[in-house]
């Protein structure tokens, strides 16, 4: 038995496309993402419908439309930034072609009338936008909520028809009162009812899992992360310890102590395949490249597995802690900008789901909701609350570099010959980063909007040598370089997690990059944040002291000539680095 859903999200190709469903789940309403030009009829059950941001122009030919009909369908319809000016321009307002955009924080002037959407948010607001093009005329017959500085319309509406319409971003946490917001258009403008709370699902999850499965076994690729560890604990509820396997692959890639933490589960077995991994990686220095080797590695040790343990032979079935937004594509969502490959939907993936051959018993939960379902079945805190670790591991936080570099002073700080991805509104960005001398978040951020081509800024905390001296070598994947960051993510882990610090953190990166002195050739970033979902994130600071300590013992590790700390929050940097 399945929910159906209150509230459809169309998916516009927003990155926040699935936050929005999550934020809506999460207030006790179930919802589900569906493609933008899903045919009104289909969408008849709904009591709301959101159409999400994306990163698109109205203008541009090949850019997401929904179909119309849905506008005088009788459901309520949200638009929201992207979906704002889709409104706007299938029903008759104006867009305007952005050239500069307008991204991060802002404030917004709510207009004295009354509306339902913003009942209760009364006065200045700040907001989170992320728009290049925005609406110059509202459609005939909406009415205009407000402003921000820079963005006349930046909420309208046509309460009659209902149909509403948001500039900013309600979805993200940035957005002060978004969640009040949100809950105004279920509540009280679609009339929705509460029929959501994922630690009620679990009979019915172990139900679907006992369906699915049959009467075969289930083999899992276990990671040691959340999702997959408690879609393994649910298919050992449902179908008892003795039809569940696990085999955990240890590609050489991983964090210190995290092959004998993974081996103590039960049921469980360690596959070794560092060298394979690496010598796929071996001379590979582009972080796209990197991603796409792991991917492939991957799925032929899991293929070779399969075929030498017989687990394809009728009797097994291979579980996977896939969660929702994993489902619909690479990046979240079926029409998302790529801003990095992950790597659960690679081909050979797909054949053995195309052969019916796959259980995902987690496929429509999101990240909180899987931790829900783990506490309610008494998986330990220690468990769930594990920091999230990325597939590829540590070959996407050891930075290459194809050539040798010298830093570049200017005025500001110097310019280091390190790129890194960052996510501007919907797009990828791939750029140099800014070294500043001082540990103040304010002035990164302010550096950041004001430098063109640098999407990070990064503060020395101490080196072995001045920054001038410093310079980026020809440095490759190897497994000495490797073994170092291992060995400096360790100190860290140690230190944050003895003081304290890693509860109070969403998620702590230490990325190695080529830069240091011929005795040392590389330097360790540190990169503390604080998420909600991962989706935006913001840079911490750390107590001093451990600061203090932490700098000195990674700067005493053989190899390593600095220590810097990434102050960039979530968009414009995003929290790996690559
Ligand atoms: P970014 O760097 O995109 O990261 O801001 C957002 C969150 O996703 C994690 N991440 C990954 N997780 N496979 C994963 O399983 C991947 O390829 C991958 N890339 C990024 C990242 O650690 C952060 O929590």
């Amino acid at each position: 038995m399945t929910t159906a859903a209150q509230i459809i999200v169309l998916d516009a190709g927003g990155q926040y496309c699935h936050l929005i469903a999550r934020k809506v789940r999460d207030l006790g309403v179930y919802s589900e993402v569906r493609a933008s030009e899903t045919p009104a009829a289909e969408l008849a059950g709904a009591r709301g419908l959101i159409i999400s941001g994306g990163p698109n122009s109205v203008y541009d030919p090949a850019s997401p439309t929904v179909d119309s009909a849905i506008f005088s369908s009788g459901a309520r319809v949200l638009g929201i930034c992207y979906g704002q000016q889709l409104m706007a321009h299938l029903l008759g307002g104006t867009v305007q072609l952005g050239v500069k955009g307008e991204y991060g924080l802002a404030t917004f002037e709510m207009d004295g009338r009354g509306s339902a959407l913003l009942a209760g948010v009364a006065g200045r607001q700040q907001i989170w936008m992320s728009h290049r093009d925005l609406v110059t005329a509202p459609p005939p017959g909406f009415a205009v909520l407000g402003s921000t500085a820079t963005c006349a319309i930046a909420a309208m509406e046509a309460p009659a028809r209902g149909l509403y319409a948001v500039q900013f971003h309600p979805e993200v946490a940035h957005t002060t009162r978004g969640r009040e917001i949100l809950s105004n258009f279920l509540f009280a403008i679609c009339g929705c009812e509460r029929d959501w709370d994922p630690r009620n699902r679990v009979p019915q999850i172990e139900d679907d899992i006992r369906r699915c499965v049959g009467n075969r076994n289930v083999f899992f690729f276990v990671s040691g992360g959340v999702d997959s560890t408690v879609a393994c604990a649910l298919c050992q509820r449902a179908l008892g310890d003795g039809r569940v396997r696990g085999v955990y692959v240890d590609t050489g890639l991983m964090r210190e102590g995290e092959t004998d933490y993974v081996s103590r589960m039960p049921g469980l077995t360690v596959e070794c395949a560092q060298e394979q991994f690496l010598s796929a990686l071996a001379g590979v220095r582009d972080p796209e490249r990197k991603r796409h080797i792991i991917g492939e590695e991957f799925v032929r040790v899991q293929e070779r597995i399969i075929e030498s343990r017989h687990l394809l032979d009728g009797h097994w079935i291979l579980g996977q802690g896939t969660i929702y937004p994993d489902t619909i594509e690479s990046g979240g969502t079926e029409k998302a900008a790529v801003i990095k490959t992950h790597h659960n939907r690679v081909p050979g993936i797909q054949r053995l789901m195309e052969a019916g051959r796959i259980v995902e018993p987690l496929r429509s939960y999101y990240k909180d909701e899987v931790r829900e379902i783990g506490r309610e079945l008494g998986l330990p805190a220690e468990v769930l609350d594990r920091h999230p670790f990325p597939g590829p591991g540590l070959a996407i936080r050891c930075l290459c570099s194809d050539s040798d570099g010298a830093v570049e002073a200017t005025p500001e700080g110097y310019i280091l010959p390190v790129h890194s991805v960052g996510v501007q509104g919907d797009s990828r960005s791939y750029a140099p980063v800014l070294c500043v001398e001082s540990l103040d978040h304010e002035r990164a951020t302010e550096l950041i909007n004001r430098i063109a081509g640098v999407n990070r800024v990064i503060a020395r905390v101490r080196s072995a040598a001045p920054l001038a001296e410093m310079r980026v070598r020809v440095s490759d994947l190897s497994a000495a370089r490797i073994a170092r960051l291992r060995h400096a993510d360790a100190i860290v882990r140690r230190l944050s997690h003895e003081s304290g610090f890693d509860g109070r953190i969403w998620q702590f990166p230490v990325v190695l990059i080529p830069l240091g002195t011929e005795a040392a050739p590389d330097s360790v970033v540190l990169r503390p944040i604080d998420s909600v979902d991962g989706m935006t994130a913001q840079s911490v600071s750390m107590p001093e002291a451990l600061l203090d300590c932490m700098s000195s013992e990674l700067l005493a590790a053989p190899g390593i000539s600095g220590v810097f700390y990434d102050l960039t929050h979530k968009p414009p940097a995003t929290i790996e680095w690559e």
